[in-house]
């Protein structure tokens, strides 16, 4: 699951570009949107005039599963099933979710699950079916905060698994000391930080344009992105160097 406290720290950027890194690793992907009502991840994805069924038309029958899943027409192993426009929350059930889990879980090897903002019912929903949770969170006091009362929320849970990413930095503010150094985020957060993003304007623009900036081979964006993606993988889990 990637989650957040505060609202716009980039969960839906990272779900799409690290989707894409592992999709390019070999791995079979697939991104579930589950921000009902404010569905971004098909536009992230430059899939918005594909979508004709999302999870709820899966979930109350009026499609199969299949038929609700898109493929990326570039990237053949990462596929995206969208959230509905027009919530009717009670076919959202922590039931239905996790059986729908189990069904794409046996058919994909990575599932990530785009979650609303905040420590609402569908988070909740989420943290019982997730193995792994990525918090992300930006260089702020406030987003820190949110991150942590999210990640504590997270714990009491049952998500033993959890990891933060820390996006938008300015390296500029940051070696002013104008922002918190990665030194006292990582004092103020319990979790280890899976990597940091910074902010850049190839991330706005690819986002804001359904292009994946991840997997444009030869930038430090490719890079770190896969060095992101290697610490999240449980086979491939390292700790993080501050490089
Ligand atoms: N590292 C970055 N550099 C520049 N822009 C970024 C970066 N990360 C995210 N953005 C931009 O910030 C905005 C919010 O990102 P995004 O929609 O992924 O956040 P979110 O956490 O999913 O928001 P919400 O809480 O509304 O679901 C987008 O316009 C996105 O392009
Ligand atoms: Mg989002």
């Amino acid at each position: 699951m990637v989650v957040s406290g505060k609202g716009g720290t980039g969960k839906t950027m990272i779900t799409a570009n690290l989707g894409a890194v592992f999709a390019e690793k070999g791995k079979k992907v697939l991104l579930i949107d589950l921000d009902m009502g404010m569905r971004n991840l098909d536009l992230a994805l430059g899939m918005e005039s594909r979508v004709i069924y999302d999870i709820l038309d899966i979930l109350s029958g009026t499609c199969k599963v299949k038929q609700g899943i898109l493929r990326d027409r570039y990237i053949g192993n990462l596929y995206m099933m969208p959230a509905s426009q027009h919530p009717e929350m009670e076919k959202l059930t922590e039931e239905s979710l996790r059986q729908l889990c189990e069904r794409v879980c046996s058919k994909f090897d990575v599932v990530l699950l785009d979650c609303p903002a905040g420590m609402g019912a569908v988070v909740e929903m989420a943290a019982a079916v997730a193995d792994q949770a990525l918090v992300v969170t930006t260089p702020e006091y406030a987003a820190l905060r949110d991150a942590d009362s999210l990640d504590r929320m997270l714990a009491r849970l049952g998500v033993s698994d959890r990891k933060c990413l820390i996006n938008r930095i300015d390296p500029r503010l940051m070696k002013k000391g104008l922002i918190p150094s990665l030194e006292q985020i990582g004092q103020l957060l319990r979790t280890p930080i899976a990597g940091t993003v910074l902010l850049d304007d190839a991330i706005y623009i690819g986002t804001n344009n359904g292009r994946l900036v991840s997997v444009e081979k030869g930038t430090y964006i490719h890079r770190n992105f896969n060095k992101i993606a290697d610490r999240i993988l449980p086979a491939d889990n390292q700790p993080y160097s501050n490089e």
